[in-house]
């Protein structure tokens, strides 16, 4: 892809958790001079852009999704004045900084809310959805959160105000333009600051229906599923007015350079809408697709065909395997697949979007009950249970030191290590020239050094074998094969039609060169290959 490809569509994106990458001062969660002493780290992978969860001041009560003050940095994770230094740093080694808007709702420590609940009078009472009870009393309809009821009566007041998440995460009244306003404002305060873009929350919420009807039922709901999805979202997602409102913060992006705006949607929330009709929405709505398809073969094969068909002309795709509200893939997909599905996200077609801790192979971790932090949908007794701290456990740097070298000996890590963090981690895989770690590495170089990968055309091709998954990567003459064993058995594949031979640029295996006949093309169990073939 030529260079003057916006960097975004060059890159690739690694997310930072904050409070679990790298604890500098020993209080047991990660700070920003943490990641400001790991930006080697991260630049030695051959990635574009830090994407960091939130920083700001918050109760914590959503580990930072709830925000308390949108303009300075928690004191846990240290000062703007790191925030600067932090920027500067990176740039200095060529990364990208993105930061984490949440715009759908603030905490209910923020002083807005405080104002807003204080009296009916309160002149940011507008700021947030307050409704009288349902005239027989209790709640004004029946639009729920992710936690339970939507509603939560404020007894002082005696009116209801609504949130989609936590009681702690009163949402915001867009309705009102004053909202949007301070929004933007807080955009261009980071921007100011140097912040390359944003990846903005819950995107599809921000705007609701001002009918405030009951949603209907969903009839397709089982009860194994979240008590979320038993209504149908018709008043609460996707409303027609969240596309003005995205635009017009795409217009303040549009008044920096090459700023980007990743928005948090799911597939069935008819993300590609989001790219806007004139592609003036979000740059990268999330493709998450990958999380919700069984790890096989041909299912992922049928996914990439489908999403590559689908986007809407001159829309620029993306990839995600992995983040901070799902079960990491090296579970999902089976540890023997760590490799695959890097292989895999480092080759399709659009910006990778790589979780920390996944580019060395980390797994969910347990975490006894006794040492839950994000307990909120947690009901043991309940099949929906879930909590997401397995897959937000502190990143694993080096076992020969206490806590794995995440944080001070004597402090006590936020959620637990990993048991696995004595073989699993950077410094083990640092000298292993045929780790995880270096597999990563070796194909993030690969990727920026061959345009096809980087930004040629996609096509998928038949194997033969419904468990292994083939695709080109394909720039003017340029030819770049993609074979992926999804299983842990020996494969030999049949992809002699695609082309006679080619060479190898790269196996999951790190072992492997040379020439191989594409008509005969052997894998090892979990291998996958890239070859030039043209
Ligand atoms: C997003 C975040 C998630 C958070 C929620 C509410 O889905 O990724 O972590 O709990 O929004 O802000």
């Amino acid at each position: 892809m030529a260079e003057t490809e916006p960097w975004w569509q060059r890159g690739i994106v690694y997310q930072i958790f904050p409070l679990s990458f790298m604890d500098s001062n020993g209080d047991g969660i990660g700070d920003l001079p943490g990641i400001i002493a790991r930006l080697g780290y991260v630049a030695s992978l051959g990635v574009d852009a830090i994407w960091l969860s939130p920083i700001y001041p918050s109760p914590m009560a959503d580990f930072g999704y709830d925000v308390a003050d949108y303009t300075d940095v928690d004191p846990r994770f240290g000062s703007l004045d790191d925030f600067d230094r932090l920027v500067s740093e990176a740039h200095g080694r060529g990364l990208r900084v993105i930061l984490d808007l949440v715009p759908n709702h603030t905490s209910d420590q923020h002083p807005w809310f405080i104002d807003s609940r204080s009296s009916r009078d309160a002149s940011k009472r507008d700021w947030y959805i307050w409704r009288d009870p349902a005239p027989g009393g209790g709640p004004p309809n029946n639009w729920v959160s992710y936690f339970g009821s939507g509603w939560t009566l404020d007894p002082e007041t005696g009116q209801y105000y609504f949130h989609q998440f936590r009681a702690e995460q009163p949402e915001l009244n867009y309705a009102n333009p004053a909202v949007l306003e301070a929004m933007l404002g807080v955009m261009r305060f980071w921007l100011d600051r140097g912040v390359d873009g944003f990846r903005v929350d819950v995107i599809a919420l921000l705007a609701k229906d001002q009918r405030f009807l009951d949603e209907p039922p969903n009839p397709g709901y089982s009860p194994d599923q979240h008590a979320y999805y038993a209504v149908h979202h018709v008043y609460t997602e996707n409303q027609p007015a969240v596309h003005d409102y995205i635009r017009a913060m795409r217009r303040v992006l549009d008044e920096y350079h090459e700023r980007v705006m990743i928005g948090e949607l799911d597939p069935f929330e008819g993300y590609l809408g989001y790219y806007g009709e004139d592609l003036d929405e979000v740059h990268l709505p999330f493709n998450f697709n990958l999380f919700f398809v069984p790890w096989q073969a041909e299912a992922v094969r049928r996914t990439a065909d489908a999403y590559d068909a689908a986007l809407p002309a001159g829309a620029w795709p993306n990839w995600v395997v992995g983040n901070h509200d799902r079960q990491r893939v090296g579970s999902r997909a089976g540890i023997g697949q760590a490799r695959v599905v890097q292989m895999l996200l480092l080759t399709l077609r659009g910006t990778p979007f790589c979780y920390y801790g996944d580019e060395i192979g980390m797994a969910d971790t347990p975490v006894p009950v006794d040492r839950l932090r994000d307990t909120v949908g947690y009901d043991p007794s309940q099949a929906t249970r879930f909590s997401r701290d397995p897959q937000r456990t502190p990143m694993q740097w080096d076992a020969t030191r206490p806590n794995a070298g995440f944080s001070s000996p004597e402090a006590e890590p936020w959620l637990p290590l990993a048991p696995d963090s004595g073989t699993v981690n950077v410094a083990v895989q640092e000298a292993d020239e045929r780790s995880v770690l270096a597999l990563f590495r070796r194909l993030t170089a690969l990727r920026a050094a061959e345009p096809a990968l980087n930004g040629g055309d996609y096509r998928s091709h038949h194997a033969g074998d419904r468990n292994v998954f083939a695709y080109e990567r394909s720039d003017g003459g340029t030819r770049v094969l993609v074979v992926l064993n999804f299983t842990a058995a020996d494969k030999l594949v049949d992809l002699g039609a695609v082309a006679s031979d080619g060479l190898v640029l790269l196996s999951t295996e790190l072992d492997r060169t040379g020439r191989e006949d594409c008509a005969t093309l052997s894998l090892r169990p979990n291998e996958g290959v890239i070859l030039r073939i043209g």
